[in-house]
Parts: C-alpha cells; sequence; structure tokens
C-alpha cells in the first residue's frame, strides 16, 4: 500500500506529458503510471485532468530572518511560497545580521528550522575581509556577492578579492551568485540624485541606469573566465547585460530573470511610485522584450522572484529613503501560467526555469523533476481559473503586490512537499521544511 496516490494528473515529465498517476512512499516519488495500474494507497487525489508540475524552486529570496521578522518571517513566507506552487527556497544572506560567518549560518539554520513549511537551503555571504569562513564553508547553495549597496550592506567593491574569492570558489566547487551593479556608478549617480529637487520613483530608476548592471556583468563575466568558477547571474535586467552574456556564455555562467522586469518597465513607475523602487531597477520596454526574447532564445536559465517584501510604511517615504524591493513569490506561478495560456510560453520551458535548471545550477539532490526517486514535491495548476491579484489574499507579511489587480488565468490549486498536501485551494497544512542536501558539498 502506497502512502499517496495523485490519480489523473497531465504529468509534466522534463520531455513530455504523461496521463496518469504518481505513486508516494516516504515521501519520495515510487511510480509514475497510467490510471489503470496505480496500487492502492492511503490517501488518493483526483487532480482532474490538471497538469501536476514539479515543486518550483525559488533559488532566490529574501524571508528577512533574523532581524526583520516584521516585513516576513519564515512562516509567512512559506506560506507565500507554497500558495505560489513552490516548494524550495534558496534563501539570501542579507538579513541582519548577515549570514557572513559559519556561526552566523548556524543561527539562521536554527531559527528556519521550526518555522519553514517549504524546503530551504541558504545562500552565503561574500564580505571585503571572510576569506576563511568561505575556505571552510559547506552545506550552502553558494556565495552571494553584492557588488554594490543595496537593502542591507552587505557590499563586496573589490574587484582584487572577487576575483581571489572566486578562486576558492572554483576550488570548492560552490557557485558564486551575483547582484552585478558597478558601485562606484551607482553610489556617483546617487549623490547626484541627492541633489535633485523634488526626485521621484522615476528618476530613480533613470539614475540607477543600464551601464551600472552591464559594467558590472562585463566584469564578472572576465573575472570568473579567469578564476574558472561557476558563476550564476542574478537579476539580469537590461538589453546591455543580454548582449555581454551572449558573447561570453559557457557552461560556467547561469543567467537568472524576475518576473518584475518580465511584467513591468518604467511606465509602471507612475503607477506604483515609490513601491516600484527596486534594485536593480525597473526598466524600459525595449529592455523588458529583450528578456522575452533572451528567453526564447535558451540564453536565460531560470527565473527566480528575488522575493524581498518590505512593508508599506518603508515604502511611502521620499524615493532615496524608502526601501528598494518588490514582493513576487505568490504570483511568478500565476504570471507565467498566463503567459502559457496566451501561448507564448511553453509549460516545458516554465518548468524547466523554475525547477529543473535551478536545482542543476545549485547542485540540489533529488529535486527538480518528476522522476523516480526524487522527493514528491509537485503542483497541481488548474489552466482555467481567472481570477485577479488582490493584495488582501496575499500571505505574505507585506501584504501588497505590483500586480494587485491583475487577471491572470492559469493558478496553482494544490502544492505537495515530500508527498505532504501542504497547499489545498487556499488553505494551508503545517509541515516541517527541511534543508535540502547537496550533490557536492564542496568539503
Ligand atoms: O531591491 C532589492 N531588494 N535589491 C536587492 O538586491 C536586495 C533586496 C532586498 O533585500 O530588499
Ligand atoms: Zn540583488
Ligand atoms: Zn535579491
Amino acid at each position: 500500500m502506497a502512502d499517496l496516490v495523485v490519480k489523473n494528473a497531465r504529468i509534466l515529465l522534463p520531455d513530455r506529458i504523461f496521463d496518469g498517476g504518481v505513486v508516494v512512499e516516504n515521501g519520495r516519488i515510487s511510480g509514475i503510471k497510467c490510471n489503470t495500474d496505480l496500487p492502492d494507497a492511503d490517501e488518493i487525489i483526483d487532480a482532474n485532468g490538471n497538469y501536476l508540475l514539479p515543486g518550483l524552486i525559488d533559488c532566490h529570496v529574501h524571508f528577512r530572518e533574523p532581524g526583520a521578522s516584521s516585513k516576513e518571517d519564515w512562516f509567512t513566507g512559506s506560506c507565500a511560497a507554497v500558495a505560489g506552487g513552490i516548494t524550495t527556497v534558496l534563501d539570501m544572506p542579507n538579513t541582519q545580521p548577515p549570514t557572513i560567518t559559519m556561526d552566523r549560518l548556524e543561527e539562521k539554520r536554527k531559527i528556519v528550522m521550526d518555522k519553514a513549511l517549504v524546503d530551504y537551503g541558504f545562500h552565503f555571504g561574500a564580505t571585503l575581509d571572510n576569506k576563511n569562513d568561505l575556505m571552510k564553508l559547506n552545506r550552502v547553495a553558494s556565495v552571494k556577492f553584492y557588488m554594490s549597496r543595496t537593502t542591507g550592506n552587505l557590499q563586496v567593491d573589490s574587484e582584487a578579492i572577487i576575483f581571489e574569492d572566486f578562486k576558492i570558489l572554483s576550488e570548492k566547487k560552490i557557485p558564486a551568485t551575483v547582484h552585478a551593479e558597478n558601485n562606484d556608478m551607482v553610489e556617483y549617480w546617487l549623490n547626484k540624485l541627492k541633489d535633485k529637487k523634488d526626485a521621484d520613483a522615476m528618476d530613480y530608476a533613470e539614475f540607477r541606469s543600464n551601464i551600472c548592471a552591464a559594467n558590472a556583468v562585463n566584469t564578472v563575466l572576465f573575472l570568473s573566465r579567469i578564476a574558472k568558477n561557476r558563476l550564476h547571474i542574478c537579476h539580469v535586467s537590461t538589453v546591455e547585460e543580454l548582449e555581454l552574456i551572449r558573447k561570453n556564455k559557457t557552461s560556467n555562467i547561469t543567467v537568472e530573470v524576475t518576473p518584475h522586469h518580465l511584467f513591468l518597465t518604467k511606465n509602471d513607475i507612475k503607477r506604483l511610485g515609490n513601491y516600484s523602487k527596486v534594485n536593480p531597477p525597473l526598466r524600459s520596454e525595449r529592455d523588458r522584450k529583450a528578456l522575452w526574447n533572451a528567453i526564447e532564445e535558451g540564453l536565460i536559465d531560470v527565473i527566480a522572484t528575488d522575493h524581498a517584501p518590505h512593508l508599506k510604511k518603508s515604502k511611502e517615504r521620499d524615493i532615496l529613503t524608502a526601501s528598494a524591493g518588490l514582493p513576487g513569490i505568490e504570483t511568478m506561478l500565476p504570471l507565467l501560467l498566463n503567459e502559457v495560456n496566451k501561448g507564448r510560453l511553453s509549460i516545458f520551458k516554465l518548468i524547466r526555469l523554475t525547477s529543473e535548471n535551478p536545482a542543476r545550477i545549485f547542485r540540489i539532490k533529488n529535486k527538480g523533476k518528476i522522476e523516480i526517486g526524487y522527493d514528491a514535491d509537485f503542483v497541481i495548476v488548474d489552466m482555467d481559473i481567472e481570477k485577479k491579484v488582490r493584495n488582501e489574499d496575499l500571505f505574505t507579511k507585506c501584504k501588497w503586490s505590483p500586480f494587485d489587480g491583475w487577471k491572470l488565468k492559469g493558478w496553482p490549486v494544490k502544492t505537495f512537499i515530500r508527498g505532504n498536501l501542504v497547499f489545498d485551494e487556499g488553505s494551508i497544512e503545517k509541515i516541517h521544511g527541511t534543508e535540502v542536501a547537496y550533490m557536492e558539498d564542496g568539503s
């Protein structure tokens, strides 16, 4: 007798759709079978002919603990994740205190262990002087480099140190993730912005311009070519970055884009005001189109949310002191399914960009695919449900979305983590999220 059977599903295998059911034993997928061949089970769930996708792996979230749990905590962040079809998150190190020593990593582990519903892993933060920690590092998804100032002052603006760190990570086979904006340029133009009378959100986006990002991408592409390390470039947002990546991409380089850069532009700044403030900023329609073309072309490896919740009150300040960042974990999958419904994105590409590739890039064991022996992490989506994103329906503690009011067709209805039904048409079942295991831990 199996623990769980999900029958009548259109199962998204990596290269084809299989009509049938998934069998789960001990939290793992133990069978993928035609409906007529399915065994008996303690629990049988009917997917009603809907798609069953591998659970999404959001490799870029800011869950704010320790230090800013008024914005998000691991319980609210987890609820938001599973409501958005996400079964694993990789958390960024710019918490307070930041995750920049082994002790801090252990402290974060203890907090998260008790509160997470979703499965998780951690990115470690590079600083100007934590080489010794990098050398000892294991059980992390990556080491994150903030090349310029953003939320949390975790900043490595020395190219020499970035290069030396890349070489250490190359030895240890741990990927480097980068927030690539050139610090000198960002600071120079932010200072100019300070001098401008009545600076607003549009000025912020204009001053923190494409060249800041492209210049930094150019630098890290070069440094990592020499250091021969694995490099993951976060939230690529401009035509210029894409051109550089197109010329220099190797199997060591992977590229991420966010839903906000795929669906919003500077035109949305009028509507969103300071709520639109994010680093890197919203860009032009030309940039947005180029990102979609790059997805089509296969240049983009990952779509990740960069879920960066901030309370309304910290957005409702003047543009220079307003917090930067957008929440996005609950809206990514519906936004993308809506594109699938419109025929603009293939469902196979969707699962590759949000599940299979993040698992591969960050070396996560037994996740990212519907396959026998893999964790039973999956999401049933109903492609016919059409409804509006509404701030009041969100699980995130910050309770707002830049997509509030958008009508989207295609929504997650049931989310399973290791065979546990954690999200079921709006209700949440509490389970204990577990930390992911890595293929090579570098130790
Ligand atoms: O806008 C941003 N917000 N960019 C970042 O790099 C960090 C993030 C945050 O943590 O709020
Ligand atoms: Zn970033
Ligand atoms: Zn981020």
